[in-house]
């Protein structure tokens, strides 16, 4: 596996294991064990394992550390699914509207024609919408925004899956970089608590009424942390899943202009567009005794310890009508036909059974509105004919290879959407 030796690939390197030794094999690397699983029975049991038998839980923790300083993870009382309750959404929705026009407004400042990385602007957009969501407005609030952008931009804890390259070397420095961010992020944060109005840290404000046990210091770092914890979590899909959107639309003008003219066309979209950009390793932990993972032929009987593991990028192109941007496959947000399909959970945009994302109706929202105002406001034109994944990467929504330039020329003429004239 690539934290544990070099791999540029590994993503074709499991491809190739697959087509030479089919749908089920053992990976032994490191002091870990991995069963793959790519066949119809294996995937569907392995969305539907209960976590106490095989973590995700565990296992996310495992490939986290590998970057993340491990005391951050001590004593957290936020779980990120505690904050996609339906009042939140619906709160989040205002914030989100105001976090897209700082986004816009960052376009216009550069003038007509600016030319910006799609991933570059929505990494920004994916820092304004989470930290004015979980936060409050306060958090993306210039200066305040860029130095908080700069210190989770070094604490990005998707290094462990997208430059799984790296890991040795951060841990043979004990992880210094990042325990020096996480200790500024802690003080910035403690301190735009401190001077900022209660309206303005809402999302902050409610994050801290589950410390208020403790004494106050302690209250507000803990609370810092949790905050920290989540926004780092959403790190690792929304912003390259909004950026491969804008991608996709723009290489499709026709596809982009019927889009905009309806929600539920752009919504089959941005599914489609996640689809086809996963770049996800699912993992479950083994935790107690073993389990018995049915492969359709037989069933392998997986110990303690030992992880079982799929691959996004293999089963959600796994035929050649699933290679090509087909939006009208979706119907509402399912599949609209899986007959060709020998289980529904062989294709996967956020996720199946119990561990299904929880910021997806918050993520769907994001990605079409980011997207509709964007379009909505500026002729999008792509500097390139296609885009690369990242070819290190294994887990999470690709990256790019390289730079994926967009034209922004303002559009002709300006919508009813148009909140910023
Ligand atoms: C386009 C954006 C996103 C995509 C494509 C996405 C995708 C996924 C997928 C595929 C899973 C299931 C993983 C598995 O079964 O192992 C998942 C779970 C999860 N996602 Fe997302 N996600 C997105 C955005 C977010 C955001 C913004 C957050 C906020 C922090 C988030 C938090 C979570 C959490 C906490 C889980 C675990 C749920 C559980 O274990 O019960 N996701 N996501």
């Amino acid at each position: 596996m690539p934290w544990d030796e070099a791999t540029p690939d590994p993503v074709a390197a499991i491809a190739a294991a697959r087509a030479e030794l089919g749908d089920t094999f053992q990976v032994h690397s490191g002091d870990a064990d991995y069963l793959f699983v790519f066949g119809a029975d294996a995937v569907r049991w392995f969305y539907a394992v209960d976590e106490a038998a095989a973590s995700k839980g565990v296992a996310d923790w495992r490939m986290l550390l590998r970057k993340l300083p491990d005391e951050l993870f001590l004593g957290r009382r936020t779980l990120p699914h505690e904050l996609f309750g339906r009042d939140d959404v619906a709160r989040y929705r205002t914030l989100l509207d105001g976090a897209i026009d700082g986004a816009i407004r960052e376009i216009d400042e550069l003038g007509g024609e600016a030319m910006l990385d799609a991933f570059s602007l929505t990494r920004r957009l994916g820092h304004r919408l989470g930290l004015a969501s979980w936060g409050g407005t306060a958090f993306v609030r210039s200066p305040v925004f860029d130095q908080l952008v700069g210190l989770f931009d070094q604490l990005d804890a998707s290094d462990a899956f997208v430059r799984p390259d790296l890991v040795a070397a951060i841990a043979a420095v004990g992880k210094a970089e990042e325990r020096s961010s996480l200790a500024d992020l802690v003080a910035l944060i403690s301190e735009i608590a401190a001077e900022s109005t209660s309206e303005s840290t809402a999302g902050f404000r409610a994050i801290m009424a589950r410390w208020a046990d403790v004494e106050p210091e302690a209250a507000v770092a803990g609370a810092a942390q949790d905050l920290i914890l989540v926004h780092l979590g959403s790190m690792s899909n929304l912003f390259a899943a909004i950026g491969w959107l804008l991608i996709d639309l723009a290489l499709r003008p026709d596809l982009a202009a019927s889009a905009m003219a309806e929600s539920g066309l752009l919504e089959r979209c941005a599914l489609e567009s996640t689809r086809l950009a996963q770049r996800s390793i699912m993992m479950r932990e083994v935790m107690a005794g073993a389990v018995e993972v049915p492969d359709g032929d037989r069933t392998y009987r997986v110990p303690r310890g030992a992880t079982v593991a799929t691959l996004l990028p293999l089963t959600n192109r796994g035929s050649p009508d699933l290679e090509r941007y087909r939006p009208e496959r979706w119907k509402g947000r399912r599949l609209a036909d899986i007959s060709h399909l020998g289980a529904r959970e062989l294709v996967t945009t956020f996720g199946h059974g119990p561990h299904t994302c929880p910021a997806q109706p918050f993520s769907l929202y994001a990605m079409t509105e980011a997207v509709r105002r964007i379009f909505d406001r500026y002729a999008v034109t792509p500097q390139f004919t296609a885009v690369e994944p990242r070819r290190s990467q294994i887990g999470g929504v690709a990256r790019s290879e390289e730079a994926a330039v967009l034209r922004f020329d303002p559009a002709g003429s300006q919508s009813p959407h148009d909140r910023l004239t």
